[in-house]
């Protein structure tokens, strides 16, 4: 059978294969604690539901304008004047099939073939495959452990080249836990600016998700006036109102960059489900939202903090606080080419090392190779404090068995 060759250029998942092999343990009855949740273990807010309950009642079932309604574009839009200091307006904001979708649609309609993405690592396991479909080179700029995995402007000044296009920041960080601080953001910023080709894609999507008193900054609000017109600010409901399911993703740019992505999303998608639109204007515009937030965020940060603690006491595990998001991203060099577990078995990098710990004491990591960083794994906090202490005790009983 012949398929696309493009397919060639985007890798198999790793992360797929212990899943797959964690859900296959889960239905012979095994007890595995699962740490591989990228999403709140909390339910989406009733009146979000409500509202798209009442909306499907009333027949909003057919087609709707490609970019979003006006009322969700204007909910967004004052959204980010509100909260992140933006002045889109709603023309200049499209809403796509998740957070996914909106950075995927933003890079076809930036990309040529041979243009390269700046990519800091660890990285969030899709941006290099979705540049690579969109035809751009992934070239990852490693960040520094010792600084919470933060890229510093002088990395970032040397890895931009004269066919660089973009640079991609998600800040607060999928896998690593770590919030660039706006003074931070601002040095990037310094490096960026005098390339004027160069677009920044900054991914919000964890914005809420703030730990140990960090603060969030969106890029363009450095300075909209420089930066409107080269920053695709990307951000979704999924993480940070418990709605991963509903595929509710949006992108706010300069209006020729929504113009183009509205272009292509007309012949892909179309718009997303129609009754998810007065969900949409819920979520950001019903005052009660920020208690459900909070409760949230307060959960994950106690949960989050016990995990740092516990995986700290492990011999030859090193983790730094997580600051954002909800994830921990542990270092596990310490433990690789030793003998490890019962049998004494020996891992070379996490993917192995994550086998093992799935066999031996069921417990489910994902291994860092496809973050960019094959000597740690990823646990999210995304998950109840005994499962934290049941879950890490076992990982402690593995690690030290050896
Ligand atoms: C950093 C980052 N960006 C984007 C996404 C995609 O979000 P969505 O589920 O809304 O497509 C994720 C999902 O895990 C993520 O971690």
């Amino acid at each position: 059978m012949q398929l696309a060759q493009r397919l060639e250029s985007i890798a198999e998942s790793i992360t797929l294969a212990v899943t797959a092999r964690a859900n296959a343990l889960k239905k012979q009855g095994v007890d595995v604690v699962s740490f591989g949740a990228g999403e709140p273990d909390f339910d989406t807010p009733l009146p979000v539901k409500e509202a798209a309950i009442k909306a499907l009642l009333a027949g909003k079932t057919k087609y709707e304008p490609t970019a979003g309604t006006p009322e969700a574009r204007k909910a967004i839009s004052e959204k980010l004047n509100r909260f992140n200091r933006l002045d889109y307006k709603p023309e200049e904001i499209i809403v796509s099939v998740g957070g996914k979708h909106s950075l995927y649609v933003s890079f076809m309609a930036v990309l040529n073939p041979g243009d390269e993405v700046i990519i800091p690592a660890p990285y969030w396991v899709s941006y290099p495959d979705m540049v690579k479909l969109a035809g751009g080179v992934p070239v990852v700029v490693n960040g520094d452990p010792a600084n919470n995995f933060k890229i510093s402007a002088a990395q970032l000044a040397r890895a931009v080249t004269p066919r660089t296009k973009m640079v991609i920041i998600n800040s607060p960080s999928n896998p690593g836990g770590h919030t660039y601080q706006p003074a931070e953001l601002a040095a990037l910023a310094a490096a960026v600016a005098p390339h004027k080709n160069v677009w920044v894609c900054s991914d919000e999507i964890y914005e809420r998700l703030l730990y140990a008193g960090q603060q969030s900054c969106s890029w363009a609000a450095l300075d909209f006036a420089l930066w409107k017109d080269r920053t695709i600010t990307c951000n979704c409901l999924s993480k940070t109102y418990a709605m991963t399911g509903w595929r509710i993703g949006y992108t706010a740019g300069p209006r020729a960059l929504i113009d183009a992505m509205n272009k292509l999303q007309g012949q892909m998608t179309s718009n997303i489900t129609s009754f998810c639109m007065p969900a949409i204007v819920e979520a950001l515009t019903n005052p009660a939202m920020e208690t459900e937030i909070q409760t949230m965020r307060d959960a994950f940060e106690k949960r989050g903090t016990r995990m740092w603690q516990l995986l700290n006491q492990i011999p030859g595990v090193k983790c730094n606080r997580p600051t954002g998001a909800f994830y921990a991203f542990p270092s596990i060099a310490g433990l690789l080419g030793k003998p490890l577990g019962k049998t004494g078995a020996i891992a070379k990098d996490a993917v192995e090392f994550s086998r093992l710990v799935l066999d031996e004491v069921h417990v489910a990591l994902v291994p860092g190779n496809d973050f960019g960083c094959p000597d740690h794994v990823r646990l999210s906090f995304a998950t109840g404090m005994e499962n934290i202490e049941k879950g890490i005790g076992r990982l402690a009983q593995f690690c030290q068995a050896g």
